[in-house]
């Protein structure tokens, strides 16, 4: 369950604004309740949660889980970019052992990510490592037809091709992808993959809850389940029309009005390094859903306290553009006492006796503080733990303020027109035909 403190906040607004701001946030909710905003037709996120843990898909997922073990697979390529990507990533990241690699991974295969980069040493370093390991893959694009896990699948797929021959390959192999259209839906076909069906109503960074993310992070031997039930329940307290008990709207409310204000960016603050993905899919989702007609906060994160020795300056005392979300966790959900030291030479036995997240959270606090004092309104997204239903609620919470948000702003939460431009640049310069005209005005501009 996600709570929102907006007490950060209080000495920099005034309260007939953030009044002001409250009824904004209703009419955005509104719209994006009744589905009569732009981008209406990409809504499908909204009960996605409900509907899954209704449903049979989950027992699908596990099927494809089982049957891969009895095939003794222990690495699963995931490759996807962008939204079909970063919610898996996110998860494994929040749910993994911080040294899950080093201590290996107990019954679940390991999963590694490709396609959201087209780095040839990554590729490259990722198939040494393949090599000693028994592989099957998960390919994911909603389009079916986006270059970097394009190129990534077709290096995966002739591998297990050559490994373990066309049909146990082929059996290795499930395609995330649309019901219909795109280039990975008629080569699985052809091939004779598993697939799971991208709703069309579902976008790819409001994915994280279809198939996209949750097949991952079945196959990683985590919660889906938990997860779920989390999101679930953000899924019916987000549903409220009241500004008293929605955190989804409390959030929208306060960071428009702060952008009102003429602060321009959010810096999302996590204390815990699993925690740092969260961030990248939070920034992806705020990113690209506000990020058009000239408008949109920035989206940037940190994760402290390892970033107060190195964006803790400027945050402090830099530039007045931004306003800081704390991710607060309130348990650990382990424990570690600091003891005492006879000779003390280290000074530190002020700590004796006090756990090291209570170092942490006085570190938090301190900075809140020190951060107000210094000019940044400060919000507080907390939440009690970093488990599987604490990140459902989390997805689910900011997913559904995004949407409210983007409204408010006046922009289509639910489209990326900017994200064409470089791709029609890269493909002219790449030689992809029925780009010549782009290419050639190209070659003029860089001689
Ligand atoms: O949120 C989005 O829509 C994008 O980030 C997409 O997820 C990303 O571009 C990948 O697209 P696709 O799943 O079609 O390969």
């Amino acid at each position: 369950m996600v709570k929102v403190n907006l007490g950060g906040c209080d000495s920099f607004i005034k309260e007939a604004d953030y009044k002001a701001y409250v009824e904004k946030a209703l009419e955005a909710f509104d719209t994006l309740e009744n589905e009569t905003g732009a981008g209406n037709d990409f809504l499908g996120w909204k009960h996605l949660p409900s509907k899954t843990l209704e449903g049979t898909l989950v027992q699908e997922f596990e099927a494809v889980r089982d049957d891969w073990k009895a095939r003794g697979v222990n690495a699963v390529v995931v490759i996807g970019i962008g939204g079909s990507y970063l919610g898996a990533k996110c998860a494994v990241e929040a749910l993994s052992h911080n040294f899950a690699k080093q201590l290996g991974t107990g019954d679940a295969p390991e999963i590694i990510f490709a396609g959201h980069n087209l780095s040839e040493e990554y590729l490259c370093e990722m198939m040494d490592y393949l090599k000693t390991r028994n592989v099957a893959t998960v390919v994911i694009s909603k389009s079916g037809t986006t270059t970097e896990p394009a190129v990534a699948f077709r290096i995966v797929k002739q591998y297990l091709e050559n490994c373990y021959g066309k049909e146990e390959a082929a059996a290795r192999i499930v395609a995330v992808t649309d019901a219909k259209r795109g280039a990975l839906k008629s080569l699985s076909t052809q091939e004779g993959y598993r697939t799971f069906v991208i709703e069309d109503s579902v976008g790819g960074r409001f994915s994280v809850m279809s198939p996209v993310g949750l097949l991952p992070i079945v196959l990683g031997g985590f919660d889906v389940r938990a997860l779920l039930e989390g999101a679930k329940e953000m899924e019916e307290l987000c549903a409220k029309r009241c500004i008293e008990c929605n955190p989804a709207l409390q959030y929208a409310a306060m960071r428009n009005l702060l952008y009102g204000n003429g602060l321009s960016t959010e810096v999302l603050v996590t204390y815990n390094p699993k925690l740092t993905f969260l961030a990248e899919w939070w920034k992806q989702l705020f990113g690209e859903s506000e990020g058009k007609d000239l408008k949109g906060i920035f989206p940037a994160s940190v994760t402290y306290t390892t970033d107060l020795h190195s964006m803790g300056q400027f945050v402090q005392d830099g530039a007045r553009i931004m306003f800081e979300t704390v991710v607060s966790v309130e348990k650990s959900q382990r424990s570690l006492v600091i003891e005492a030291d006879p000779q003390n030479l280290d000074g530190l036995n002020f700590l004796a006796g006090k756990h090291v997240e209570e170092c942490n959270a006085m570190a938090e606090l301190g900075t809140r503080l020190a951060h107000i004092d210094g000019g940044v309104p400060q919000m507080q997204v907390v939440v009690e733990k970093v488990d599987a239903y604490n990140l459902g609620s989390l997805f689910y919470f900011f997913e559904k303020a995004c949407g409210i948000s983007a409204y408010m702003l006046g922009v289509n939460p639910f489209n990326q027109p900017g994200v064409e431009a470089y791709k029609k640049n890269m493909f002219a310069l790449l030689g992809k035909p029925g780009y010549e005209e782009q290419a050639a005005a190209l070659q003029q501009r860089l001689k």
